[in-house]
């Protein structure tokens, strides 16, 4: 199964693409993490794209193609792949398309979730990560079982740079220029399904197994 997970900052997409990356037996590849992960480790195009990521905006189309087309080579990704947060841009699911039928292989379904703007940010404002194994919770709806501290870790919480209030504004604007055109462009390919991102965690997975089982 090959799929892509579509939708604005904070609506769900990688507590969700855990869940389905196991419930499914899918490769998930994330660009943000493999982007924060680089910048962790401060190598050159970790360096590149945090200027970028603290702004908010979209990194380079040409370095994030480079790392998702290096990662869908590998022999994990050959019985397919659950992409998150990538083609951002419609140059990047361009790009897609052509390694794609360059394998002989093409998209089974986007994803695209939807969520009230209001709830984004009350999402993404409420957000705290470990620092160690990215464990994602959420202040009010997922907090850790001990106020800022990892459940798995141990270690204390922190929050993502990109989810202070001042980028938080921004990365919807890019959000809302640069990838809400993927959802028309999908819809015209036939192979975009909207789900609704309301609720708590559970209720988004049902939906969601609903919606993929038919094509495992
Ligand atoms: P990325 O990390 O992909 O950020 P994003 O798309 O903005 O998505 P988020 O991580 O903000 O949200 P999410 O939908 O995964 O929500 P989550 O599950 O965490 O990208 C970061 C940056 O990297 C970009 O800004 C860009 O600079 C760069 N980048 C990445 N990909 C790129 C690309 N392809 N091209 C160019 N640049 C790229 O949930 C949010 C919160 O809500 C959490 O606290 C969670 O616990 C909580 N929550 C989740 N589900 C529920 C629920 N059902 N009910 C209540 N709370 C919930």
């Amino acid at each position: 199964m090959r799929v892509v997970f579509l939708g604005p900052p904070g609506v769900g997409k990688g507590t969700q693409a855990g869940f389905v990356a196991t419930e499914f037996s899918m490769q998930k590849l994330s660009t943000g993490d493999l982007l924060r992960e680089s910048v962790g480790k401060r190598t050159p195009l970790g360096n590149e794209a945090k200027l970028y990521m603290e702004r908010g905006e979209l990194v380079p189309d040409k370095v994030v193609i480079g790392l998702v087309e290096e990662k869908l080579a590998s022999p994990e990704c050959r019985n397919g792949f659950l992409l998150d947060g990538f083609p951002r841009t419609v140059a990047q699911a361009n790009k897609l398309s052509s390694f794609l039928e360059g394998n002989g292989e093409a998209l089974d379904l986007v994803v695209y979730f939807s969520l009230p703007q209001a709830d984004l940010i009350e999402r993404i404002s409420g957000r705290r990560n470990c620092p160690k194994c990215n464990a994602v919770y959420h202040l009010a709806s997922i907090p850790p079982k001990k106020d800022g501290v990892c459940d798995v870790c141990g270690l204390a919480l922190i929050q993502r740079n990109d989810d202070k209030p001042e980028t938080i504004q921004s990365r919807l604007v890019v959000y809302q220029n640069q990838t809400e055109p993927l959802i028309q462009y999908y819809r015209d390919r036939g192979i975009l399904s909207e789900l609704d991102g309301s609720g708590g965690v559970s209720a988004v997975q049902e939906r969601l197994v609903v919606l993929l089982s038919p094509l495992g």
